[in-house]
């Protein structure tokens, strides 16, 4: 068994499987999902995927925090529903805080979830204030942004 975590960017003939691993978990149109996973760059947004024998089983997306430099926001992290609890959520988590650092050479992962709290304390996520992952923006993006922060934890790893 080989298991990879790449950059999708530079891998696009996972694509369409990475958009219906996405959309098993977060149903959302096949086309604004592609569109979304196609701003894939070297640089911030980066979607990274887990393949298992050149199988896309794990995604994650990195992306950027204008309010913040030197870190990133993870978002969108998810497993093959058939294979959950086999470490490969750790061994994703643990690739993309490697290509962080050693790629991106940033210093501080941010992240919110609710539900998977003790998923990210066992990687070694504290808790912490809410961040803006928004720059200066329109206000309903704030409100948007201050309702989800209200329901869910806000973590964060150094
Ligand atoms: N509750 C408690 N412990 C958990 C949970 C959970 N829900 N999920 C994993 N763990 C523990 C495991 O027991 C394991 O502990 P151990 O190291 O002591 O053995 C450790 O966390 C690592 O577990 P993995 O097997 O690597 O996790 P898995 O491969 O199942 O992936 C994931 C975890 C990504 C959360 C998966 O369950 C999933 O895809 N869930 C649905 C989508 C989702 O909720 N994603 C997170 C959204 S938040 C965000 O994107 C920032």
């Amino acid at each position: 068994m080989t298991l990879q975590v790449v950059p999708l960017h530079k891998h696009p003939e996972y694509k369409e499987q990475c958009c219906n691993l996405i959309n098993d978990e977060w149903k959302r149109s096949t086309t604004a999902r592609m569109r979304s996973l196609d701003s894939s760059c070297d640089n911030l947004p980066t979607n990274l995927i887990l393949l298992k024998d050149n199988n896309v089983i794990g995604h994650c997306k990195l992306s950027t925090i204008p309010s913040l430099q030197n870190a990133c926001f993870v978002e969108s992290v998810v497993i093959d529903k058939t294979l959950r609890g086999n470490g490969y959520g750790k061994h994703l988590m643990l690739s993309a805080e490697d290509y962080c650092k050693r790629v991106l050479k940033l210093k501080c992962i941010y992240l919110s979830t609710k539900g998977q709290e003790v998923f990210y304390s066992k990687l070694g996520y504290n808790e912490c204030q809410p961040i803006s992952i928004y720059g200066g923006c329109i206000s309903t993006v704030h409100s948007y942004l201050n309702n989800r922060s209200k329901n869910n934890e806000n973590f964060m790893k150094e």
